[in-house]
């Protein structure tokens, strides 16, 4: 990812679904309800998230969640995780670094991409995707990177305007050939800029948003 070369205190980590680990008690606390799958894969963004805090300078970092289920990075920290068929990721940073980081992790699979092109791809969108797909000829569900990119944009818009929105009030923009992307439109704050990188692995699409104002 071309992230780490441009901003290196930006730290991104992977770990697996985990239900072995012992969490701190805060972060205990907000797996009460939850069943033992769900559990697993919170501990495992646990894992990732504290990696990449202690990658960015953090020495004991614990991630409660908020009420609506935002990871509560480290005070001087912000940071964010995903997971997916019991992998997790995270990425974290001194707020010096950004002011809100998004990421997301999908699996690159052509289920139905028809319903799932209705539900994430505006028109604007449409009409440079092919555009997209000819940079990434691997690429079976060009809707998948598109949800990816807009996740990580509603992660790291989200902690910052507590704005809920939908696909259809976001709009990314990707660069063919460079695997960046931006957010060109969103609801919330006029003067925040989200930018984007993402990566394809084998099957799996790892997106990471950055915001600063
Ligand atoms: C927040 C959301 C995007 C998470 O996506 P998901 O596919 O369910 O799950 P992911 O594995 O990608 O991410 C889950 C993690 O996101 C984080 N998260 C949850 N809600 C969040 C929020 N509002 N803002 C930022 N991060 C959030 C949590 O860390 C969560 O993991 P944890 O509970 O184990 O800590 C999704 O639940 C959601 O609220 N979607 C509705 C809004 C939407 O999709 N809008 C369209 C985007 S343009």
């Amino acid at each position: 990812m071309k992230l780490r070369e441009r901003c290196p205190s930006i730290c991104v980590a992977a770990a697996l679904a985990s239900i072995g680990e012992q969490l701190d008690p805060l972060e205990d606390a907000c797996t009460t309800h939850m069943t033992l799958s769900r559990r697993a894969e919170f501990i495992g963004g646990r894992l990732a998230a504290k990696q990449a805090l202690r990658d960015a300078g953090h020495a004991n970092p614990v991630v409660a969640a908020d009420a609506q289920g935002v990871p509560i990075f480290p005070v001087g920290y912000v940071g964010s995780i995903a997971h997916k068929y019991g992998r997790a990721v995270a990425i974290a940073a001194r707020s010096s670094a950004a002011q809100g980081l998004g990421i997301d992790l999908e699996f690159d699979e052509n289920h139905d991409e028809a319903s799932l092109a209705a539900e994430v791809i505006t028109d604007v969108e449409q009409r440079w995707l092919a555009a997209v797909c000819a940079a990434e000829p691997m690429l079976l569900s060009p809707s998948t990177l598109v949800l990816a990119a807009k996740e990580a944009i509603y992660k790291a818009v989200f902690q910052i305007t507590r704005t809920a929105f939908d696909f259809d009030d976001a709009e990314v923009r990707f660069a063919p050939g460079s695997r960046s992307f931006r957010a060109v439109r969103f609801p919330g704050v006029e003067n925040l800029t989200v930018h984007g990188e993402y990566e394809l692995s084998g099957r799996w699409v790892l997106a990471v948003a950055f915001t600063t104002a």
